[in-house]
């Protein structure tokens, strides 16, 4: 497709730049997306008067954020955006991780992300979070393994707003921890694809590219005027580790404030818990126990304990088995007891077969849960009775 001139003054946020037609001495060093309104400010102050674009990598869903009103608007309103129920929810989740996928290309061309679009998206996770936990919940457990790293910065957005509500920490605060969460792996779209998604084990050379990742994040990020320092530390630390092993910097527990400890342990579930195209989801129980296996040596022991009563023994979306020789998926949490969460029953043990669904309360039951079992040894789609209330 051909390349189009266009006055300065028609220039829009989501444009793909080419070359600068006409300026008073400006030079553009590459070509990219415009990502914010300031940039168009700041080419406008340079002197420019014409650029030439690329419409066809025009992208829109910047375009959308920077100027339509139903978007402001619906972040202005999250509670008509991401409400009790998981299906509308899905609607706004899907909206925020095509702006994700935007960002991810802006950044790879070169351009700067927009802050103020993140923020946003992260404050209206934060408040539905805080809102409808389980809603919440249910989101992050339902994925495609072809989207792990829109998906994976949106889940791990949404779990730390959960853990960090939890802890009681300030909701000023929780919003900072919420965009740094967001924007924690920004620095993978400096990563080689056959990197990212190799299925083996990386080699030692190809280990050192990925571990880069954080620096590129944090590099990406130190462009950004006004940065929060809680956003920084939750980016720039989240692969460290408290006995020192972690990386890019080694730091030490006394160096890792409760924060980058928080996210630490964040990334790792989720990570661990998601489908990936190589790779299939460890059951969110088992999840659980590789944390606290893990706790005192990668992780903050006494977090991580208060993680897995934030998330409950048996986390939303785990398959369990009862006493009554059923299987049952775990849709919402009960705050008297983490063992007795409200459950869907799916699947009869004894006749191998699956059930009508049927909704039952183990508080109020007097079933009760037997152990985790593995959705995969038993062919039940968690994530079908997650959407349906
Ligand atoms: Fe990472």
């Amino acid at each position: 497709m051909s390349h189009l001139c266009v006055s300065i003054d028609k220039l829009q946020v989501g444009d793909f730049v080419v070359r600068i037609e006409e300026s008073t001495g400006y030079r553009l060093k590459k070509s990219g997306h415009i990502g914010s309104p300031q940039q168009l400010v700041a080419l406008k102050d340079a002197g420019v008067a014409s650029v030439w674009i690329d419409p066809a990598q025009r992208l829109h869903t910047l375009i959308e954020a920077a100027a339509a009103p139903q978007l402001s608007g619906a972040v202005d309103e999250p509670r008509e955006e991401i409400q009790g129920s998981v299906a509308k929810s899905r609607q706004f989740y899907l909206k925020a991780r095509e702006q994700m996928a935007d960002f991810y290309s802006l950044v790879s061309n070169g351009g700067i992300p927009d802050l103020d679009v993140a923020q946003k998206y992260a404050s209206t996770f934060v408040d539905a979070a805080l809102k409808h936990p389980t809603t919440l919940a249910c989101l992050t457990r339902i994925r495609e393994k072809d989207a792990y790293l829109m998906e994976h910065s949106l889940s791990v957005c949404i779990l730390m707003s959960l853990f960090a509500s939890y802890l009681g920490i300030e909701r000023r605060l929780i919003d900072k921890l919420a965009l740094g969460a967001l924007l924690h792996d920004l620095g993978k779209v400096m990563v080689p694809e056959t990197i990212l998604m190799k299925p083996g084990r990386l080699t030692d050379a190809e280990y050192e590219v990925m571990k880069s990742h954080v620096v590129h994040s944090t590099a990406i990020l130190a462009e950004e005027k006004d940065i929060p320092p809680e956003v920084m530390d939750v980016v720039s630390n989240h692969h460290e580790r408290i006995d020192g092993k972690g990386y890019p910097n080694g730091k030490s527990a006394e160096q890792l404030s409760t924060y980058a400890r928080m996210v630490s342990i964040v990334d790792v579930y989720d990570a661990l818990s998601a489908e990936r195209c190589y790779k299939e989801a460890m059951p969110p129980t088992k999840a659980m126990r590789v944390l606290m296996e893990l706790a005192g040596s990668h992780f903050d022991e006494y977090l991580v304990r208060q993680f897995v009563r934030c998330m409950g023994v048996y986390p939303i979306g785990s398959l369990v088995r009862l006493k009554s020789k059923r299987l049952a998926v775990v849709v919402a949490l009960n705050e008297e007891s983490s063992l007795r969460p409200k459950v869907k029953v799916v699947y009869s043990l004894t006749s191998k077969s699956h059930l009508p669904v049927q909704n039952l309360n183990l508080m109020l039951s007097k079933d009760s849960i037997e152990g985790a079992e593995d959705p995969r040894d038993w062919g039940v789609e968690v994530s079908r009775y997650l959407s349906t209330s």
